[in-house]
């Protein structure tokens, strides 16, 4: 079958609402006042797709959202960039998710509507649609209780149609962490957590003890690590990648979102796992460098002017 898209994202959909210079922090019965506000595109998944997009690659989004004005624009702000959204479900029944972000510096603190994301499951996927794609990103599972105990039925069909797949599981909002990853990971090729959401998925305290208590990797595992940087395991290597610092920081917001699709986008090129991780490194810091995490990932013309500028960074695709 032909390949129409380079990347299938499966994943939540919601809009964010951050707010940036607080005056201080928030307090039960007492107001105050944020100087800036933004509304951006929200949710890990669509801000890995709509980067992918911005990169040059074929993206088509299966998710959830209500019929009303934050749907529109969320799949509206999905078109503008480019992804394929005719597979997205528009509920009537149900309201779109959406996250309020009170931001400081490079931390936040965030409140989530889950609404029509938490009723995507397994059963809405037309497993026919996957073989358009080459490869199936997914994110989020904890806020997809549609998926819970089923995801690895989702990337074992993947892998049958000859698909490669990452995974980003994001924050566990129950923090149960309840994800069996050795029932999971032998059907993922790219695992791209955070650092604190590995340690908390494998009861470790560091890095090193987390990866050696899984059994069964998969082929890459990638570790996020805000301003350090990243770790790749891979075979039997350990790859430290230093961080295109940015030491003016508007958010970290989708950050380890637009890291996922600054490896993804190398992944499938073929391209070698340090030339992925360090690809990854730069697209989350350019990221860094705009309020949420789509605004300064406009097309791969301005990101790579941006990565020239800002961070010496010169790519070897776009030099020829
Ligand atoms: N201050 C910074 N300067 C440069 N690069 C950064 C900075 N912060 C983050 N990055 C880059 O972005 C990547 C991903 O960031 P981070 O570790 O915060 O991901 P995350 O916690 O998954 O984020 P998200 O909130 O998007 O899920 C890092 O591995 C790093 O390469
Ligand atoms: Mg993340």
């Amino acid at each position: 079958m032909e390949k129409i898209y380079d990347v299938i994202v499966v994943g939540e959909l919601n809009v964010d609402l951050i707010l940036n210079q607080i005056q201080g922090y928030p307090e039960i019965g007492k107001e105050i006042i944020a100087d800036k506000m933004t509304l951006a595109l929200g949710s890990s998944s669509a801000i890995c797709a709509s980067n992918l997009s911005s990169l040059g690659c074929k993206v088509a989004f299966i998710g959830k959202v209500g019929n009303d004005v934050f749907g529109n624009y969320t799949l509206g702000q999905l078109q503008e960039k480019g992804v394929d959204t005719s597979m997205v479900i528009i509920e009537d029944q149900e309201e779109t998710g959406a996250t309020i972000a009170l931001n400081y510096n490079e931390d936040r603190a965030m409140v989530t509507h889950l609404g029509a994301m938490s009723n995507l499951s397994i059963d809405n996927i037309d497993f026919q649609n996957l073989r358009l794609a080459r490869h199936l990103h997914f994110s989020s599972y904890f806020f997809q209780s549609g998926f819970k105990n089923k995801l690895h039925v989702l990337f074992m069909k993947a892998k049958e149609m000859g698909m490669t797949t990452s995974l980003d599981v994001q924050w566990d909002p129950f923090e149960a962490w309840d994800l069996d990853l050795d029932k999971i990971l032998p059907h993922v090729d790219i695992f791209i957590p955070n650092e604190v959401e590995l340690l908390k998925l494998t009861g470790s305290s560091n890095i090193d003890s987390a990866i050696d208590s899984i059994k069964n990797r998969g082929r890459h595992t990638v570790i996020k690590c805000g301003r350090k940087g990243s770790i790749l395991f891979y075979a039997d290597k350990r790859v430290s990648c230093k961080p295109f610092l940015n030491k003016n920081v508007v958010d970290a917001i989708g950050a380890g979102d637009s890291f996922n699709a600054g490896y993804i986008s190398k992944f499938i090129k073929g391209k070698s796992p340090e030339e992925c991780q360090r690809f990854g490194n730069l697209i989350g810091a350019i990221s860094t460098t705009k309020p949420g995490g789509t605004e300064a990932l406009k097309n791969m013309d301005e990101a790579m002017k941006l990565a020239k500028n800002k961070f010496n960074y010169i790519d070897d695709e776009t030099t020829g």
